[in-house]
């Protein structure tokens, strides 16, 4: 989930030792593809697939990486204002987990109350817990640590009362160039839903951090993307 997620691409990463792999993130709604081609007009590179065709495009991918590497997890991150759009997905055959993006900054999408701006909405514990309720597949929801105004345990608490089986959490810090490492000590102290770290494995020295912390996994997007990841995981 760092722009380039394509089976293509997993399919050659996989191999590294990975056992889950990400695609997406897609936009599942009339909303949130409007807003994912404002964000292409101003030069990021987001996936848009006309609504019709999203759902035949995953379930293409999920069965190349899954031809490959039969015994991997294959996720798949969306973003949607509603949790329906979601549920039709995570009915994907063979599609493992489904992850619902409260992640995203990008101002056209928190301003249709998606992306990381899914922390703020009064209807966050409904919304998770009617994609868990209706879907075949694990449910993983990826959120942002430290956002303005929000109690990061607070939201651990609820994501796990909700019944998701992953809380998938990018501990970014504003103005630091490592993960949270205490804010993720904390929430593994706390929880008992599985913990998957991200942000800033880049070199052993902080895979070792991330392990520390207590985190039941952790996940990779910059340094894989890049072709630097400087050690190798199946050590983990
Ligand atoms: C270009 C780019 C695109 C990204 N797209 C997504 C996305 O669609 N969904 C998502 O949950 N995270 C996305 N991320 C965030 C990464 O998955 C990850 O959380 C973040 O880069 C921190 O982890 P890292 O230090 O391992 O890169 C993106 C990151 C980058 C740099």
């Amino acid at each position: 989930m760092a722009g380039i997620t394509d089976a293509t691409f997993l399919n050659k990463v996989i191999p590294f030792g990975f056992d889950v792999a990400t695609l997406g993130g897609y936009s599942l709604d009339s909303p949130s593809i409007e807003a994912s081609k404002k964000i292409i007009e101003r030069g990021r590179k987001e996936f848009v697939f006309p609504l019709d065709e999203t759902y035949n495009h995953i379930e293409k991918e999920v069965t190349s990486i899954k031809n490959v590497h039969r015994n991997v997890k294959v996720s798949a991150n969306v973003r949607a204002t509603t949790p329906q759009p979601i549920i039709e997905l995570g009915n994907i055959e063979n599609l493992d987990i489904i992850e619902i993006n409260c992640h995203c900054r990008q101002e056209e999408i928190t301003n249709i109350g998606c992306g990381q701006e899914m922390l703020r909405r009064d209807d966050l514990m409904d919304f998770i817990s009617q994609v868990v309720d209706n879907v075949n597949c694990e449910v993983s929801v990826k959120i942002r640590a430290n956002v303005d105004g929000v109690d990061t345990l607070k939201i651990a608490n609820l994501i796990e009362d909700s019944g998701a089986d992953y809380l998938h959490i990018d501990a970014m810090k504003k103005g630091v160039f490592e993960a949270d490492w205490k804010l993720l000590e904390k929430i593994c102290n706390n929880v008992n839903i599985k913990v998957i770290g991200n942000n800033s494995v880049n070199s052993l020295g902080n895979a070792e951090k991330m392990i520390a912390t207590g985190v039941d996994g952790f996940s990779i997007a910059r340094s894989v993307i890049s072709g630097n990841l400087a050690f190798n995981i199946t050590n983990f």
